[in-house]
Parts: C-alpha cells; structure tokens; sequence
C-alpha cells in the first residue's frame, strides 16, 4: 500500500491489518509516554482545503505521537487565494520534502490526482474529497464498531476484536447520504469486512445509482430500526453547505426531516440492548439528532474521535514506516 485514497481499493487483509495495527496503535496510548519514535526525521504535510477539526487535529497528534515533523496547510491564508493550482502547491511540498501528504480537498478526486499526478514522491493519505470518500473516517467507525460489538462482548476475541471482521452484524447508515462520503466510504468497508449495511434516507437524499452499491436501501427509519434490529446506527450530518438552493430543495422543513429521520429517545428504545450510535461529526443536534440520543450511553461519539488518532497513527505506520530512512531510526512499537 503506497496511498491511502479509498476504501474501495482496500482488500479485507488490507483493512483487517489497519483495524489491528490501531489496536496496537491504541495500546501504546494507555502508556505514560505517548510518543514512539517510529517516523523520527519524517515530515507530514497536511493540505487542507475545507474545513476541518477531527480529522485535521487527529492526523496532526498521529503524526506528532509518532515523532514526525508536521506542516499544517490551509487553503484559507495560503496562496490558494491568489490561485495557485493544486500541481504548483504540490512542486512547493516536493521541494519542503514532504514524505505523505494528507489531503482534504472540495474536489472528489483530488488525492488521486496528487498520487498519481507525478508531481509529489510522497504518500498520499485522503482525509476526504468531496463527496466521494473518507477512508480514515470508515476505518475509525469499524474500529469503534468492532472494539464494541465483538471486542467487548468477549466470544473469544481480545478487548478490541483484533484479528476478527464484522460478519453478522448489521449497519444502519441514516440520513443525508447524497452528500456524504462517510455513506461511500462506509458502505464499502463494511460491505468487505462481512457487515449487512442498510441505508436510510428521503428518496431525494439517496444517490443515482444506489442500486449497485453493496446494501439495502429504505425510506422509512422506524421500520429499519424495529424490525431490522441493527446492532450500530451511524447518523450522517445534513449537509447544508453542499446543498445548493437550500435544504429546502431536498426536504420540505428541517422539522419535517426530524420527524422522519432523527435519532431521538423514542426510535432509541426501538432498537437492540447492545446497539451503539455512531455519528462523524460535527452534528446538528436537533436536526438529525436529539440531545437525548447524542448524550445518551449508546453514543460512541466522542470514543470515535479518540480511535481516529489510533487510527490515523496505524494508516501513517503502515504507509511510512517500511522505507528504508524509518528502519535506520527504528520501527518497533
Ligand atoms: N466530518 C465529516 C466529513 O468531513 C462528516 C461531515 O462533515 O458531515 O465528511
Ligand atoms: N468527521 C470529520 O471528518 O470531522 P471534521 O470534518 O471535523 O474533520
């Protein structure tokens, strides 16, 4: 693996080596001493082009846990805004000597187009691109997924499920899925690790060409949840910035969408004991969420932001650390 781009080019070995690489990843930060020296002398760049918080700040303590050195980019207060294009600011970051680049970008397929471009000799880590993917975000959810409801539920698993995939358990993916890359990317990495995923949604947030994607579909949440059962139920945000024209093109009143497809107390008594709620964030509480539901002791939302540092510093590992200058500095954990 030389880039991190999608969770479609990602085997089950692939994603099964990242889960348990975080595990171990996730262990050496119970240690008082947080920091291994594994990319001594390596420098991380982070381009990012929309705005973050979770992911930028989490690639920033992976990297810094792991010793690397790290630039942070922003779009905002950058050339960018004097149109510098994407292939000049990547000759800049050649010149810096950036090892991996970890790129945010509007574009749906710009990571790729840095990759392959020819213009960086570094590896490329996606921390989403438009609406197509956000593969650190879905490992960081299966992470979380499989700590909870195969790790902690024993079975013969260690703590985090390590070694183990996802077979047998079901996925509800709810809301705004036209405009997320956290539905793409997830339904792809569910789909490999063996989960069942079913995507609910009003017709008008489903994307053309939901047929092929490996889940079921639904417009209706509280049958999903009453009659399917899932075990995990990740809320997706309503993407306003995305929407051009206004949400109201996409569903009649924000009370209206709450009505038929936000978590709330009521629809969480529906579903099984164990079940967790997932959500990436930032959410909208009251929206696609209720207080109650994001608060409530099945929310795994603040551990999915932990795990996301585990599991960023696992995708940085196994992207850097089998080059020649990082086995000079020593790589064990
Ligand atoms: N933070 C996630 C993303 O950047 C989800 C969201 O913004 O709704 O894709
Ligand atoms: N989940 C996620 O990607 O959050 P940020 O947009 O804050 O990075």
């Amino acid at each position: 693996m030389k880039h991190l781009l999608s969770t479609a080019d990602l085997s089950k070995d692939d994603a099964l080596l990242l889960l348990d690489t975080s595990a171990q990843m996730a262990a050496t930060q119970s240690r008082e001493i947080k920091k291994l020296p594994t990319l001594r002398g390596r420098t991380v760049v982070n381009l990012f082009y929309e705005d973050s918080t979770r992911t930028r700040i989490s690639f920033e303590t992976a990297a810094k846990r792991l010793s690397a050195d790290v630039i942070n980019f922003s779009a905002k207060g950058s050339s960018v805004s004097k149109g510098e294009s994407l292939k000049d600011t990547a000759l800049t970051l050649h010149a810096m000597g950036a090892d991996a680049v970890v790129v945010r970008h509007w574009a749906s397929g710009a990571p790729a187009q840095l990759a392959h471009a020819g213009w960086l000799d570094a590896a490329v880590l996606n921390a989403g691109d438009g609406t197509h993917m956000h593969p650190t975000q879905a490992l960081l959810d299966a992470f979380t997924i499989r700590r909870h409801l195969v790790g902690l539920r024993g079975g013969g698993a260690d703590r985090d499920g390590v070694g183990s995939d996802l077979a047998g358990l079901k996925v509800a993916i709810v809301g705004d899925v036209l405009h997320s890359r956290v539905a793409r990317a997830n339904v792809r990495l569910l789909h490999t690790l063996g989960a069942q995923v079913t995507l609910v949604s009003p017709p008008t947030l489903l994307p053309v060409g939901v047929e092929a994607w490996p889940c079921r579909t639904s417009y209706d949440l509280d049958a999903t949840l009453a009659d399917w059962q899932p075990d995990a139920v990740m809320m997706l945000r309503v993407q306003r910035e995305r929407m051009s024209g206004g949400s109201g093109a996409f569903f009649p009143s924000p009370l209206e969408y709450t009505r038929y497809f936000g978590l709330d107390g009521r629809r969480l008594a529906l579903l099984p004991e164990h079940a967790i709620v997932l959500h990436p964030g930032p959410m909208n509480r009251g929206l696609e969420i209720s207080a109650e539901a994001a608060d409530s002791d099945r929310a795994v939302i603040v551990e999915q932001v932990a795990n996301g540092v585990a599991v960023r510093m696992a995708a940085l590992y196994l992207l850097l650390a089998h080059t020649e200058a990082a086995h000079t500095e020593g790589t064990s954990l």
